[in-house]
């Protein structure tokens, strides 16, 4: 990580935010490579979801939305963090980071102050007393120290042992237990020295902690893991970015910073469903920023406070209402779904959720991540949210991520792709009071048609998941069940309200993996055929920053750099081009291997007819292997195109 991080920097893919006022933690900015890979990934998203299917939609919506939006959707109440905090130097920590330790704990119960009561130090004694104190740790210790120096000729450790001697025969002074763990083989002095500086900063100094007892542990997640600190106690932190509208700075004016783009889409998709003529299914899909007040922003741009995210909110019929139309909903287990034609009238919601796990990982593939670097993670039951029926996390095996017992990298969270029932939008209507239910005439001709047993079945069934619901967000029992009943009961006049499959990815992240991926190391001949060691960005085409390096052979010949520039100029209005005549070709082929670029297009004296059969021909030579070819200028855009696209 520390070479990409170098190279990141050095060639202007990311840089600290703020780095000229020595940063700001957890923020992040994109350089000019970094800015244009950006901006080819969210290109490829946004076409991928929505320019290359007839059943998605754009929206772009503001980041600041109404407070409501984040009551409804639970942010408010419940978009926290367990934070634990280091008493010792005020670090947070998020509860589920701390990696579990071994060692032996020392339990203090309190400390007693050193400070002299009718003695008074004079000049120097303190430090004295404190020199004392930082070489015997034991009370029994001290006690003994006490004694030996009291029995001392010279009169100035006379005192300081009758000092030691009172001042251990008090009670303990700060009563507050506290506890450090150390690795095994660690001096216990060094749990001395912790405990005295948390008692200290309790409002004393000179002072001495009281041991307690001492006990072994195995797989310990309460101690600070960079000093041994015992952490304070889990409490929740909510990670909303709070902010106030207008002038006023009141509660009433209180807004925050979205922490996701998707409850845009929810608040908005009655709007986009009646202006775009869409019927379910179909999707919704926005890129943009969100923010989170992460307390531990780690991991590079892995976890960051600002951040992008694309996501698609794909509504879907409920199963009952598939099965009211098609006589039975497709097993998630039958599909292929890789399958161009697919007939996807009778996919319920496990179908639909395979379906966009699947398009997830292929897109992924087709920009460049192989697919042994992902993990199809599936969360297990008690990881998923309440209202999530199933959720898959794509993960990709970042250099950083977390290794098995077999040594393999188990990869970190790129996106996440959730069931996520009709939660949100059922939430939207009940906090806005409108309607986000739609009406489906297919399904009000299909009811008609069933036999008494289809329909009580279909309607029960219906009615115990909106009851269901309903209970879960509080909703008192018997306004539970008049809502669930009169939901079950426009089953029949068709009206439901959708579910939703959602595939989230971050923006971010998914850059972080690129180049992770990208970076190689390699060696290859120098001009002069001496072997060297290079560093190389294999991006896939379609991502790579620069497409295409132009460049003449020598920079002080005008026809040579007339020429290039005319290439350049014909490539430019397809694809993003560098211009570059500075050094020598070798020296350019690696600038242009560091920034990624896939082609580099030479323009030397056979360009120009010193070989008349090679003429308006130009060398084209290949980031990963160095291999060079000569194409005529007539073909490149049509050789170009499809490669970077
Ligand atoms: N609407 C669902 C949602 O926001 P999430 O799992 O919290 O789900 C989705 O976030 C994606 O957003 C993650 O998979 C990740 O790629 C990205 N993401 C979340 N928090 C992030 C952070 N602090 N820094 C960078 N990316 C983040």
């Amino acid at each position: 990580m520390e070479k990409i991080v170098s190279l990141c920097k050095r060639r202007g893919f990311i840089y600290q935010s703020s780095e000229i006022y020595g940063g700001i933690n957890g923020f992040w900015d994109y350089g000019p490579l970094g800015a244009e890979l950006k901006r080819n990934v969210k290109e490829l998203w946004w076409n991928t979801m929505t320019r290359q299917r007839d059943d998605v939609v754009g929206l772009e919506a503001t980041i600041i939305m109404s407070p409501q939006i984040w009551k409804a959707s639970g942010h408010v109440d419940t978009f926290a963090d367990l934070m634990v905090e280091c008493p010792v130097t005020n670090k947070r920590y998020r509860a589920d980071q701390i990696e579990p330790q071994d060692g032996i704990v020392y339990y203090f119960k309190g400390a007693i102050n050193m400070l002299p009561g009718e003695f008074g130090f004079i000049e120097g004694e303190k430090e004295e007393v404190e020199k004392y104190l930082k070489q015997k740790r034991e009370l029994s210790e001290l006690k003994k120290l006490g004694e030996n120096l009291s029995a001392s000729a010279n009169p100035k450790e006379q005192k300081i042992g009758a000092l030691i001697l009172e001042r251990v025969s008090l009670k303990t002074e700060i009563n507050e237990p506290f506890s450090v763990l150390l690795p095994a083989g660690k001096p216990p002095e060094a749990a001395f020295v912790i405990a005295a500086d948390f008692y200290e900063k309790r409002g004393m100094d000179c002072l001495w902690p009281i041991k307690s007892h001492t006990e072994k542990v195995v797989g310990d997640t309460r101690h600070n893991p960079e000093n041994g600190a015992e952490l304070t106690k889990p409490r929740p932190f909510n990670l909303m970015f709070k902010t106030y509208v207008g002038p006023v700075e009141s509660e009433d004016n209180v807004a925050y910073l979205r922490p996701e783009t998707a409850q845009a889409i929810f608040a908005q998709f009655k709007n986009v469903q009646e202006t775009s003529r869409q019927k379910v299914p179909f999707g919704i899909a926005q890129v943009g920023k969100a923010f989170r007040n992460e307390v531990t922003p780690r991991n590079y741009t892995f976890r960051s406070r600002e951040f992008e995210q694309m996501e698609l909110e794909f509504f879907i019929k409920p199963d009952e209402v598939v099965e009211a139309i098609k006589g039975r909903v497709t097993p998630g287990a039958e599909l292929d779904t890789r399958h161009s034609t697919l007939d996807t009238s009778s996919w319920g919601w496990e179908a639909w959720h395979k379906y966009w796990v699947e398009e997830r990982i292929a897109f992924y593939e087709g920009i460049g991540l192989p697919r042994n670097t992902l993990v199809e993670y599936w969360q297990k039951p008690e990881e998923l949210a309440h209202y999530a029926r199933a959720t898959v996390d794509i993960l990709y095996k970042f250099p950083f991520s977390k290794r098995d017992e077999k040594g393999e990298l188990t990869g970190e969270e790129l996106e996440g792709i959730a069931a996520r029932s009709d939660f949100d939008l059922s939430q939207h209507e009940r906090f806005s009071g409108k309607p986000m239910g739609v009406f489906d005439e297919e399904l009000r001709a299909a009811w008609g048609k069933l036999d008494e047993p289809r329909k009580t079945e279909l309607s029960k069934r219906y009615y115990e998941a909106r009851l269901k619901y309903l209970m879960k967000t509080g909703v008192e029992p018997a306004k539970a069940e008049k809502g669930a009943k009169e939901d079950a009961d426009g089953l029949a006049k068709g009206q439901y309200i959708p579910h939703v499959i959602e595939p989230s990815a971050g923006v971010d992240r998914l850059i972080l993996a690129l180049i992770c991926n990208a970076y190689h190391e390699d060696t290859m001949p120098d001009e002069k055929g001496k072997m060297e060691t290079r560093v190389v960005l294999k991006f896939h085409p379609r991502v790579a920053p620069i497409k295409v390096a132009v460049l003449p052979l020598l920079k002080n010949k005008p026809e040579l750099v007339k020429k290039a520039r005319e290439v350049r100029d014909l490539l430019r209005p397809h694809m993003n081009v560098f211009y570059d005549d500075a050094g020598a070709i070798g020296r350019r082929y690696r600038r242009q291997d560091e920034a990624g670029t896939p082609f580099c297009v030479t323009i030397d004296f056979d360009t120009l007819g010193e070989k008349p059969e090679l003429k308006d021909t130009v060398t084209m030579r290949y980031r990963d292997d160095g291999k060079q070819e000569r194409l005529a200028i007539g073909e490149l855009l049509t050789w170009l195109s499809p490669k970077i696209r």
